[in-house]
């Protein structure tokens, strides 16, 4: 495994010589980013011993950019691993700075983060610092440790550095999740809009979130993803490449476009099934009309075009449905020809439109093959669909 040991500025820093060397006698390629203030702590010779590799830590050095660009060190690793991470890299990293080459990587990088802390035990316990672990474990940072006990520091208490053996556990852990490197997956999410007059918008009330979820876990377990995302109010996931499209024949195109370089494919969107044949080119007036009757065509079916055009994909279509839910998710799998079909209950407002948990059953490949997810949050649900996707492709 490549791992890229981030190493920070405080006293711990010194047992960071032992987790290289545990490292390395376990097979792994170890490269070592140190900050400034790491390096008062623990000289650069030892750790270029260690690791077997020169120690990097100046951004803007012109020798080590030439060996190995910051951008390269991010792609290389399979796992980046700050250890110990102290109270200001912690705040640097959950606020996104990046003012010199160890958070510049973590930024760049797409493999999965470790972080273990290690401080004095006012400064863990401070709000500031819970806040700031809290907001990277929420973004799926694995946060490991700190022990309690004698600090270097003189006081008692949480903020020593775990065992180094707990660090390359963690380590081994979050690169052996990484299920989906490899894959491509291209994923469409959220409503279409289609337009009616240069003001107005057929539209539904799917917000995206699935899809997003879908699209954010495939990332974090190793995925390139590719993100057709239709009107919606939601942030972009680490990692995810994005494409926004406004009407139906737009993410058509868009996901057709991406095709070819797919190897995964997961259709969440809620596809206007109709489009207003000409929209007005001016907004329509209300004087002098009573009535007015809008002429809708169909639109196209992206899935069922995918499912015809596909080469080797594994193609998961989603059912949204307000009754019969399983009869009409087997009856949508035989029609559209897809591999699995994600059916859940919209008519139940505690896992339909826009809120954060769901509960669904994956049908397929054949009718007979039924999975019920219990009722959990959409990441969570994200996870199990994209694990019975991946078991589809791989059987
Ligand atoms: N879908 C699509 N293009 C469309 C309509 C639907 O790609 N024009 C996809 C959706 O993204 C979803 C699946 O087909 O993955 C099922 O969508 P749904 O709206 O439930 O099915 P419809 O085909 O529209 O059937 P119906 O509305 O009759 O239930």
């Amino acid at each position: 495994m490549k791992i890229l040991l981030g190493i920070s500025g405080g006293i711990a820093a010194y047992k960071a010589c032992e987790l290289v060397r545990q490292l390395t006698t376990r097979g792994h390629a170890v490269r070592v980013v140190a900050t400034q203030h790491a390096l008062e702590f623990v000289s650069a010779l030892t750790l270029q011993t260690l690791s077997g590799e020169r120690v990097r830590s100046d951004l803007f050095s012109l020798t080590e950019e030439s060996e190995i660009s910051h951008i390269d060190l991010a792609d290389w690793a399979d796992v980046a691993l700050i250890a110990p991470a102290t109270a200001n890299t912690i705040a640097r990293l959950a606020s996104g700075i990046a003012d010199d080459l160890l958070t510049t990587v973590c930024l760049a990088t797409r493999a999965p983060l470790v972080v273990a802390p290690a401080m004095n035990v006012n400064m863990y316990r401070h709000p500031a610092t819970q806040e700031n672990l809290d907001r990277l474990a929420k973004r799926g940072v694995r946060i490991v440790g700190p022990d309690a006990g004698e600090l270097a520091c003189g006081w008692q208490g949480e903020g020593r550095l775990v065992d180094p053996v707990a660090i390359v556990a963690a380590a081994e852990r979050a690169a052996g999740r990484q299920r989906l490197r490899g894959e491509v997956v291209l994923v469409d999410a959220g409503p279409t809009a289609e337009p009616v007059d240069p003001v107005r918008v057929l539209t539904n009330r799917s917000s995206g979130r699935m899809g997003f979820a879908i699209a954010e876990v495939a990332a974090r377990e190793g995925a390139e993803v590719l993100l057709v995302a239709g009107p919606v109010h939601l942030p972009t996931p680490h990692g995810v490449e994005r494409i926004d499209v406004v009407t139906a024949a737009e993410m058509r195109d868009a996901v057709l476009a991406s095709l070819p370089r797919a190897t995964l494919v997961v259709l969440a969107a809620a596809v206007s099934d109709y489009a207003v044949r000409e929209p007005a080119g001016t907004k329509l007036k209300r004087e002098g009309a009573e009535q007015i009757t809008l002429e809708l065509v169909r639109n196209p079916d992206i899935l069922r075009e995918v499912v015809e055009r596909r080469s080797g994909q594994v193609v998961v279509g989603f059912a949204a449905e307000t009754d019969d839910v399983l009869a009409n998710a087997r009856a949508k799998l035989g029609r559209k020809g897809c591999d699995l079909i994600v059916a859940n209950d919209v008519s139940r407002p505690e896992i339909g439109f826009d809120v954060d948990r769901n509960e669904v059953t994956i049908v397929g490949p054949g009718a007979g093959d039924v999975l019920e997810i219990p009722m959990a949050t959409k990441h969570e649900v994200a996870e199990r669909i994209l694990e019975r996707a991946l078991e589809v492709r791989r059987s």
